[in-house]
């Protein structure tokens, strides 16, 4: 066999020991932030019927929550609000006692430790559906962006850690940046969705945040799923604009993007293991179809593998017991 030269790749994977010693990616509780959906009232625990395992809660249960996510080591959380009305101008997502501002305000001063991180956008709080204001059908660019300004600056009042913008409306970056330095808050750090696909696997997210859009769709702020050098010119736009972490969503379907954006760009990748990722798995789980621990722990180190340095997911608190073993 010898004179074959044959290159023994098997040597490296022998056993344990030695895949361990030659293991290029590695997950760690540390890279793992948590979403969570908060709702107005109290004792309120409402389990998401397209996402087993989650649930929207009231703000009463957002510290036993957040408690959890600190002893097992997680350090981000990213809220959502589910509030009670909406308006077509979404007042409620930049309202000093909306329901994100409390649970912010409630966060900070009972586990200050944990980094809050806000999502920033009117989608779940316009009875329209859509991510900014509607003008004669289509979703208006300039006038969205003074809500989303608004709004990133009393989420940021609140206590808020990192402001994440998640609109899509071009300028969004520029405008929120200028809007936290001329109120104080030129050390909050931008987690932009610079690269966010107009994509089909937000399905459940949109049950648990009810934030699905009455009319049309989102495509002409979301990205075309088949486009690549978009990704490029969208997070290069929001580096320029002074984005600290680019975010790719969703996660699975475009490891190439994160790639490609890693290998571009400076700045902290995120990936976001979105709803439909984490339903999938869940019911082929649920179904006896997979093994889900493997599953999930292979998935979410392909990602890491892809370029990912932060993972947005809700198999979070699993994944954190699992690495705690
Ligand atoms: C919208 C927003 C979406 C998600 C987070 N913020 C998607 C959308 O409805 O367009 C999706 C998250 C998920 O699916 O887990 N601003
Ligand atoms: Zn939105």
């Amino acid at each position: 066999m010898n004179q074959l030269n044959v290159k023994r790749h098997r040597r490296l994977r022998k056993n344990a020991f030695m895949r361990d010693l030659v293991r290029e990616t590695h997950l760690h509780t540390d890279d793992l932030i948590y979403p969570l959906f908060i709702v107005e009232g109290e004792n309120v625990r409402n389990p998401v019927a397209s996402m087993p395992g989650i649930e929207q809660i009231s703000i009463d249960y957002v510290i036993p929550e957040v408690q959890e996510l600190i002893d097992l080591g997680i350090k981000g959380v990213l809220l959502f609000g589910v509030p009670n009305e909406k308006d077509s101008v979404g007042s409620g997502a930049y309202d000093e006692m909306g329901v994100v501002q409390k649970a912010i305000k409630t966060i900070k001063s009972e586990v200050p430790e944990m980094l809050v991180i806000a999502d920033t956008c009117l989608c779940e709080y316009t009875n329209h559906g859509h991510c900014g204001i509607v003008v004669d059908g289509d979703v208006a660019n300039d006038s969205s962006l003074e809500l989303h300004v608004k709004t990133a600056v009393s989420q940021a009042k609140a206590g808020a850690d990192i402001i994440a913008p998640s609109n899509m409306m071009d300028g969004f970056v520029a405008s929120i940046r200028k809007g936290l330095d001329e109120n104080g808050f030129s050390n909050v750090p931008i987690m932009s969705y610079a690269v966010k696909y107009a994509s089909s696997f937000y399905g459940p997210f949109r049950d648990a945040a009810d934030s699905a859009p009455q009319f049309g769709d989102r495509k002409t702020y979301q990205m075309d799923p088949a486009n690549r050098l978009e990704a490029l010119r969208e997070a290069e736009t929001d580096v320029e604009e002074g984005a600290d972490f680019l975010i790719v969503k969703p996660g699975m379907p475009y490891m190439d993007i994160i790639r490609d954006v890693k290998n571009a760009f400076h700045v902290p990748i995120v990936a976001y293991n979105v709803s439909g990722e984490y339903s999938m798995v869940k019911a082929a789980a649920l179904n006896g179809w997979i093994d889900e621990r493997k599953v999930v722990m292979e998935m979410l180190t392909g990602l890491k593998r892809a370029g990912a340095d932060i993972l947005i997911t809700y198999f979070a608190k699993d994944v954190a017991k699992w690495l705690k073993e």
